[in-house]
């Protein structure tokens, strides 16, 4: 009996320690079990990306630029597209949809505010398309030529009552209130806490960390409402309930500016699906929806442009992987990895033209 003791406490040994060998394995079979839910779940563009966010290491950036924005095969494209089949994609989009706003929101934005300064802009952080007329200008020169036609869009004037849907780093607030000299009557949204807390830090804005779907406005109060880059989060269930309440907080004759990009198919593409690992719940709805949301509620459409969001991903890319060392110091490899994969994944989006650009300036007819 007294033979067997060392080999018992050996076993025992080797039951509580897991050796390294065996720590790999497990990390090997919980990663297949991950990609083949992906791929069950929301396809294989969906799982591809998702794996290569999990890599222990920084990805090479240009590699997977090019692997994602370059030339894709057919049979490639057909294999991303055809599974799930639609059935499959709305139950899995619709129970992801019904979480609430704050959580998709604040997995994407509450990071570091010092982590989105060194990919954005310099001057004023927009994290929304820049309009590169020219072709070659700076992201700095890009985004005061978007912000000086959201400007004459929104044409603010002092003493007017105007509110930001979804206001970011106070961007275009500042805009305004350099244009206008008033910052007592402007107003924003975010359901970022760390895009809160630095406006109020840095700018005493009054801004609500509040859903602004939730949230309720006075009467014919406002003189101007815009929105940018935030109706991209509306769901289908709450389009119809906001665009009625703006409409209704507007004076009469007031006008509604909003810069979003929306699907142009009705179909769920499995870019959308794609999207979840970056926007967990957004669903982005269809062009035709949201146009019928706008008329349903009243507004009358006076302009409509469409805008090229590429170029701003890629500077974005650039400026992200100039500072690699600092970004990685801020938020870590799977933080890094994931803006990595975003940025090629959101251009190849437009490139595909599976969404595109809007703007629009809608109008509450005047009491006549
Ligand atoms: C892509 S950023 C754009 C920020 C800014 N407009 C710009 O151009 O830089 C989207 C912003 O919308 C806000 N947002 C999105 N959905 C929201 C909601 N339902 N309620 C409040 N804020 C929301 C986010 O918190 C974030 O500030």
């Amino acid at each position: 009996m007294d033979g067997n003791r060392p080999r018992e406490r050996a076993d025992r040994q080797e039951k509580v320690i897991p050796t390294t060998r065996d720590r790999g394995d497990d990390e090997t079979r919980m990663r297949w079990l991950r990609i083949g839910r992906d791929v069950f779940l929301h396809g294989t563009a969906y799982a591809v990306l998702n794996d290569l966010i999990h890599r222990p290491e920084p990805l090479d950036e240009e590699k997977i630029w090019s692997f994602i924005t370059g030339p894709e095969p057919a049979w490639r494209r057909w294999v991303r597209e055809a599974w799930p089949p639609q059935w499959l994609r709305r139950l899995v989009l619709r129970r992801l949809e019904y979480q609430p706003a704050a959580r998709g929101i604040q997995a994407h934005y509450d990071v570091s505010n010092e982590f989105y300064k060194l990919f954005l802009d310099r001057e004023f952080m927009f994290y929304s398309c820049a309009d590169h007329i020219r072709g070659d200008e700076t992201l700095e020169e890009a985004q005061t030529n978007k912000a000086n036609h959201l400007l004459q869009l929104i044409d603010p004037k002092p003493g007017e009552r105007i509110v930001e849907l979804g206001c970011g780093w106070a961007s275009m607030l500042r805009y305004i209130e350099q244009h206008t000299g008033d910052r007592d009557h402007l107003e924003g949204f975010t359901l970022s806490r760390e895009q809160a807390s630095y406006i109020q830090q840095h700018f005493g804005y009054k801004v609500r960390l509040e859903n602004f779907v939730e949230a309720e406005y006075p009467r014919e109060y406002y003189d101007k409402v815009y929105s940018i880059a935030a109706w991209e989060a509306i769901r289908r269930h709450e389009v119809d309930v906001i665009m009625r309440k703006i409409y209704d907080a507007l004076k009469p004759g007031g006008r509604f500016v909003l810069h979003f990009f929306c699907r142009l198919q009705d179909r769920l593409p499995s870019s959308i699906s794609v999207g979840q690992l970056f926007f967990p719940g957004h669903v982005a709805l269809s062009y035709r929806e949201h146009v019928q949301a706008m008329e349903r509620a009243g507004f009358r459409i006076t302009m409509q442009t469409c805008h090229d969001y590429r170029r701003t991903l890629r500077q974005w890319f650039e400026n992200l992987v100039a500072h690699r060392t600092e970004a990685l110091k801020l938020v870590g490899v799977r933080t890094y990895n994931r803006y990595v994969v975003f940025f090629p994944a959101s251009y190849k989006y437009f490139d595909d033209r599976m969404g595109v650009l809007f703007r629009f300036v809608l109008r509450k007819p005047p009491i006549t």
